[in-house]
């Protein structure tokens, strides 16, 4: 079978790494001439809305699936008549506008931090009246890794944030005093089958994922694997997604779901049954899904601007490690490594071990 991928980084690479070994062939499409996924997938350079290529992209598959959410509409359209697309263009359309997010959780009956949308300068005051301060401004499409937000500490400096931010539609939403951050990947088949991967705690680092911890077993597993079956099935989902969570005194606030392979999910490679990879590929071509059930603990440690030496990292016992053969840049995701172990804290402590590395 033959699979398409909007974008060619790290995600489709590894999208592709997982495909080769069930017999599917990808194909990405990228403007950028030394994207990663090119080393392992055929790659097609161009503009993410030129037609043309769009149109080759499609030919060369039997599904085309995505590796980030801001996919232009135009794209879509174009694509839509050619090739079958999963996951769906509305679940692409909320999960790329943090404010039909919020709204889509709320009235799933999910809770989310308060919030207030701004379009315009009068709107700030009410916002700043119905959120309250300390409070975060996001800008409504396209942010990711912490880009595209500012922290108000007082009502009085929302105007200029706002206005810092571009003036585009925003979101202003109340500060949330977390214990933890947690994040589930979930996955529904093209028959409706759901599995879950055990929660991952999550570690941020300049607005960047530092380091995933997976333990089965967590107590707020089941209520985030049911505030992900509701969206999947709103939605009639088909692929993996990842809903990234607040853990506030035990109880889940949603902050927002990515419609793809996430960065929080890449120990699955080796520390589950089936990768969110292979499970995502499984998924939108119409296949079984594989056992989600993990094989212990799991951590994943990010390599961002700059790769550890990596003899250093394949001397820590069991660890795998993961280059993107990508170009260094400050802020650049270029690696990862897991380790994995039965034990929650000798995991824990090899976690350590491994960031120190990073
Ligand atoms: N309402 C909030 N309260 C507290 N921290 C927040 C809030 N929103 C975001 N953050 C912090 O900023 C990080 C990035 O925000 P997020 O909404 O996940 O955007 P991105 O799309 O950039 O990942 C979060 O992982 C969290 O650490
Ligand atoms: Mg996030």
């Amino acid at each position: 079978m033959r699979v398409g991928v909007l974008g060619g980084g790290q995600l489709a690479r590894m999208l592709a790494i997982a495909g080769e070994r069930i017999g599917v062939a990808t194909t990405c499409l990228d403007p950028a001439p030394d994207a990663c996924a090119g080393q392992v997938a055929k790659h097609i350079c161009a503009a993410w809305d030129d037609p043309g290529a769009l149109d080759a992209l499609a030919a060369a598959s039997d599904v085309v699936t995505f590796e980030f959410e801001n996919v232009p509409p135009a794209s879509l359209e174009r694509l839509a008549p050619r090739v079958t697309v999963r996951p769906s263009a509305e679940a692409l359309r909320v999960s790329a506008d943090r404010l039909a997010e919020k709204n889509l959780f709320r009235a799933l009956g999910s809770r989310t931090a308060e919030f207030a949308a701004i379009a315009q300068p009068s709107d700030a005051d009410s916002a700043a009246r119905a959120v309250g301060a300390p409070a975060i401004l996001k800008t409504r499409h396209s942010g990711y890794d912490g880009k595209g937000q500012r922290r108000i500490g007082d009502a009085g400096e929302l105007a200029s944030a706002w206005r810092a931010a571009g003036s585009v539609p925003c979101i202003l939403e109340a500060m949330v005093p977390f214990r933890r951050e947690v994040s589930i990947i979930a996955v529904r088949g093209l028959d409706g089958a759901l599995a879950f991967y055990p929660l991952s705690e999550n570690t941020h680092r300049d607005g960047i994922l530092h380091i995933a911890v997976s333990r089965p077993g967590d107590p707020l597993q089941a209520p985030a694997e049911a505030v992900a079956t509701r969206l999947m099935e709103k939605l009639g989902y088909v692929g993996v997604l990842a809903i990234e969570f607040f853990d506030v005194d035990g109880e889940l606030l949603v902050n927002e779901f990515a419609p793809r392979v996430h960065n929080s999910g890449h120990w699955s490679i080796e520390g589950a049954e089936t990768s969110q990879f292979e499970n995502h590929l499984r998924a939108v071509l119409g296949m079984p899904l594989g056992s989600t059930a993990p094989t212990g603990c799991a951590a994943m440690v990010n390599f961002v601007g700059q790769m550890p030496d990596a003899a250093e990292v394949l001397r820590l016992p069991g660890a795998r490690l993961h280059a993107y053969g990508k170009a260094p840049r400050p802020g650049r995701k270029l690696g990862h490594a897991t380790v994995l172990d039965s034990d929650p804290a000798r995991c824990g402590q090899l976690a350590a071990q491994l960031a120190g590395l990073a």
